[in-house]
């Protein structure tokens, strides 16, 4: 059983075997962690002591945790009201990142605590607990303790059920150099010298509401902060290296903005008392979710008011909005596993955009989600090589692997596409009954779904599950007729494909449910009708459009896919760009599509002809000249690296 052998010539060798992932066993969970630690910013060690409150569902004498380059001293369960039993044995299973404590006797079902001395080494990896390096003022070098946790790596710190649906309380105390300053998810309730070693104090946090391992986190080390309080009462700080604090002014007033705005757009106040924004000299991603204290790396934090752009600052705001986006969704309801990572990160990359909307109506950001993150994913989404949003995840080492461009931008731009389909008002009511239903909890993906589905009464898992389960998206093929008064248009849908119409068999031909909206000249911002292509085509009627006016699919580019207008109908959207009455992403959109659409490199003049007739009506002659050059580089730098077809 669970072996595979591959046949070659009659010999047989055992294929090179994924082992099964397996989930922690669920006999003891936690309830609360008491946790103390005590780095060494000298030795890069630590000192660990576990104090788990703990249940026992079943008699077992044996308990599982995950556990990563830690070594346990000593452990030993005492069940409530009775004796402290020693653990014998600690068998490390390292491939697993596990660790099965083996104790004489059985401990009996029941509460007890789980205490566990350990050691550490402050890593160099950026994951788990580790050492971050700056210089002072004075050019001496010196360290930094911080966090990574998210996806696996809390096992790094401290031995724990490291399990994203695990979730309990903790109690963080810090044992740290008296001049550090030391945060955690919490505030501090307590502060007091470490009796054995009078440079040390030892600094308690709040417990923190249940929660997800991934999340936790603590940071000790020199740094300045700005403070302010948001609306609802949260006392916000941005900190910075030491002698930056006015570099954190702006993240601050983001910070400030955001919170209220996601306390009214999702209906739930933010449930700690504090938050913290952190910049961190060396860190591998972005930006971190910490509940209450979020760790960004520099450049995504930091704006020097004398010497910065404005699209740095826009990133500081979208990477702010992302990360506080988080402290609802993902934090407060949680992916019962990462195989709805998707879900966390796709949803907070849209969420993002609509908060920094609102916060900075002038940066017209919406613009910037189409040129950036809606066309790489269409892009990306088009070659052979793409994937499916939503992957099943065994292994946590596969999160790395899977996680990409794809999952964020294509994710984020799904999910724009289902607010459009559902509408702002039932998109809230259903996000709101979500977040109510699972807060403190677990979710899946379908769990979102049917919440948004009983709210708008629209087929929401069928819709998604096209767009999420199956690589690609659709080029829509659009063609007109005018029978009347009426605009009859002819739609249909197939697989867009960059590498060109595969040989042989289109048996498996991939449909979409397709939400789609048409607008006319009348009022181009406005969508006239909507219509869900759940079928390879249909017909669609439009009264009282007159010959002379133009109709336009996927107003606002809000929808995932390519259209392909008939030439007749491409050529009557051109007053509309040429008057300016189109909207500036319909024209990116319009502009994409059509470069998306080359096939193949004799196409080239042709293509760039059209091209150069649509954006010809733009009344801006430089504007065209850059847009043309950027366009033409794009065009050579894609047909460089690959022959683009459409089926
Ligand atoms: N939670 C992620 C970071 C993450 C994801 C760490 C998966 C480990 C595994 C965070 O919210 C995030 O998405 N950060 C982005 C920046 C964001 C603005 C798109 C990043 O780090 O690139
Ligand atoms: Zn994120």
């Amino acid at each position: 059983k669970g072996h595979h052998h591959n046949m070659v010539r009659g010999v047989t060798f055992p294929m090179p075997e994924r082992r099964p992932f397996v989930r922690l066993p669920t006999d003891v969970y936690p309830v609360n962690y008491g946790l103390r630690l005590k780095p060494d910013l000298i030795d890069f060690t630590f000192e660990g002591k576990l104090e788990a409150a703990v249940e026992v569902t079943q008699g077992t004498n044996q308990i599982v945790m995950n556990c990563a380059d830690i070594d346990i001293i000593t452990a030993s369960f005492v069940p409530e009201g009775g004796d402290e039993i020693n653990a014998t044995g600690f068998n490390y299973q390292n491939e697993d990142e596990k660790v099965t404590l083996c104790f004489p006797s059985t401990l009996q079902k029941g509460a007890g605590s789980l205490k566990i001395d350990f050691v550490g080494e402050l890593n160099d990896k950026m994951k788990g607990f580790y050492r971050s390096k700056y210089m002072t003022a004075s050019g001496e070098i010196r360290y930094a303790a911080v966090t990574q946790f998210e996806a696996t790596d809390a096992r790094r710190a401290f031995p724990c059920w490291d399990e994203p649906a695990i979730k309990a309380t903790f109690d963080i105390t810090l044992i740290v150099p008296k001049d550090r300053i030391s945060l955690s998810n919490m505030n501090v309730v307590d502060r007091k010298p470490y009796p054995e070693d009078h440079s040390l104090v030892e600094v308690k946090f709040a417990t923190t509401p249940i929660m997800s391992t991934y999340l936790v986190a603590f940071v000790i080390g020199e740094y300045d902060f700005v403070e302010s309080q948001s609306s609802d009462g949260v006392t916000v700080r941005v900190y910075t290296p030491v002698g930056k604090a006015e570099q954190g002014k702006f993240a601050l007033e983001v910070a400030t903005k955001t919170l209220p705005f996601y306390k009214d757009y999702f209906h739930v106040p933010y449930p700690l008392p504090k938050i913290d924004l952190i910049a961190i000299a060396d860190f591998a991603a972005g930006a971190m979710e910490n509940w209450g204290l979020v760790t960004y790396r520099e450049t995504a934090l930091l704006i020097d008011p004398k010497n910065s752009c404005a699209s740095s600052r826009q990133w500081v705001a979208l990477v702010v909005g992302h990360e506080l986006a988080h402290q609802w969704f993902g934090n407060l309801v949680t992916m019962e596993w990462w195989t709805h990572l998707w879900l966390n990160e796709g949803f907070a990359s849209w969420i993002e955009y609509l908060c920094v909307d609102h916060c900075f109506p002038e940066y017209d950001i919406w613009t910037q989600f189409v040129s950036a993150d809606y066309t790489r994913a269409l892009d990306l989404d088009a070659l052979d090589n793409s994937h499916p949003i939503e992957v099943d995840v065994g292994h946590p080492s596969e999160v790395d692997e899977i996680f990409d461009a794809i999952s964020y931008s294509k994710g984020a731009s799904v999910i724009r596409m289902l607010h459009n389909y559902i509408g702002d008002e039932d998109f809230r009511t259903g996000m709101n009954a979500y977040l109510l239903k699972f807060q403190h909890k677990n979710a899946s993906t379908e769990d979102l779904w049917e919440c948004l589905e009983q709210a708008s009464g629209k087929p929401i898992a069928a819709v998604m599950n096209s767009w999420t389960k199956q690589m690609g998206f659709p080029i829509i093929v659009v063609d007109q007729e005018q029978h009347g008064s009426d605009r009859v248009l002819k739609i249909s849908q197939k697989k867009f494909c960059a590498s060109g119409p595969r040989n042989g068999t289109y048996e498996n031909c991939p449909n979409w449910m397709v939400p789609i909206s048409i607008c006319t000249s009348e009022d181009p911002s406005c969508t006239k009708m909507k219509v869900l292509l759940d079928q390879p085509e249909t017909t669609v009627n439009i009264t009282n459009v007159a010959p002379d006016h133009w109709i336009k699919i996927n107003p606002g580019t809000v929808g995932f896919y390519r259209i392909q207008y008939s030439s007749a109908m491409l050529e009557s959207l051109l007053p509309g760009i040429r008057d300016l009455t189109l909207l500036p992403v319909d024209r990116l959109g319009l502009q994409n599509d059509l470069f998306s659409l080359l096939h193949k490199q004799a196409d080239m003049q042709e293509e760039k002809n059209r091209i150069e007739r649509v954006l010809g009506a733009i009344p801006a002659p430089d504007l065209i000249q850059r847009v043309l050059n950027f366009a033409l580089l794009y065009i050579a730098l894609r047909l460089s690296k690959r022959c683009l077809h459409f089926i």
